[in-house]
């Protein structure tokens, strides 16, 4: 019999409005340690704005958010990142003009590279932590079969690159929980079948994460339990054999 598994993430009742409209409209649901919980839900369902609630990007107008029984409610990102939770991003303009060893160095959490100026200094002056920062970064580099690309440009990656890219900077801070918000945009799928089979193996090492995704082939190859969202609410939770066959959820991907 498998484990029961623990709760490590709990979102209650979560609201944003943007003027009358109603972004999150009182979502709640958990996510368990060491799965990777989906996100699904038709264009404009709130699931973005969802995960930058979470990570702390987006403040909720009500609703509160324990993760690893703290409530972490309207903490600023860096102090979410700090107890654990990491959102990935797509790489800015300034990071694409570094390398990739260069941009996980500055995603590492010694590094003062939040900024540009961060990053051109830690270039300039190698750190008392650096030596170990690029021992994580080599690790890192090799863990997803990208050390030949290790001096290359970030903008010159392909665009499935980045994206593993902007997964790999978000494992240099070490996370215990991962926020992915549709990690295989934009990627071809021989590299989005390998990156999912990167994400399958980070799950079973026990790292706990969050995934919008919009093609439900690759969520139920990868997410257990789904949590369907429609216009701002939850209106489903369970395997996504189970959320797929009920009325409510083919209703909310009719209507759209
Ligand atoms: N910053 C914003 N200002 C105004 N409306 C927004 C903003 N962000 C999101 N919305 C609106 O909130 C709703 C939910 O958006 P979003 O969370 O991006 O949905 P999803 O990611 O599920 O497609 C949409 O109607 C969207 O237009
Ligand atoms: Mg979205």
């Amino acid at each position: 019999m498998e484990a029961q598994p623990k709760p490590i993430l709990a979102v209650s009742d979560v609201r944003r409005d943007y003027g009358g409209l109603k972004a999150v409209d009182g979502a709640s649901f958990s996510a368990m340690q060491g799965r990777i919980t989906g996100l699904i839900g038709p264009n404009g369902a709130g699931k973005s704005t969802l995960i930058g609630i979470i990570g702390g990007q987006i403040k909720p107008n009500a609703g509160s958010i324990t993760f690893d029984g703290r409530d972490i409610t309207g903490l600023a990102p860096h102090k979410i990142a700090g107890r654990g939770m990491v959102r990935t991003f797509q790489l800015s303009a300034e990071f694409t003009k570094l390398t990739v060893l260069e941009n996980l160095l500055v995603a590492a959490p010694d590094q003062k590279g939040e900024s540009l100026l961060g990053a051109e200094l830690s270039r300039l002056y190698w750190g008392r932590n650096e030596a170990a920062n690029v021992d994580a970064a080599r690790d890192v580099l090799d863990r997803f079969e990208m050390t030949p690309k290790e001096d290359e440009l970030a903008g010159n990656l392909s665009g499935g690159q980045k994206r593993l890219l902007e997964i790999m900077r978000a494992l240099m801070t070490k996370p215990t929980m991962l926020l992915l918000d549709e990690p295989f945009a934009g990627v071809n799928p021989t590299l989005a079948r390998q990156i999912e089979q990167y994400l399958l193996d980070l799950r079973d090492e026990g790292l706990s994460m969050i995934m919008v995704e919009h093609e439900l082939a690759v969520v139920e190859r990868l997410c257990e339990p789904v949590v369907v969202m429609a216009q701002g609410k939850v209106i489903s939770e369970g395997s996504m054999r189970d959320v797929s066959a009920r009325k409510e959820v083919l209703d909310a991907y009719l209507v759209g």
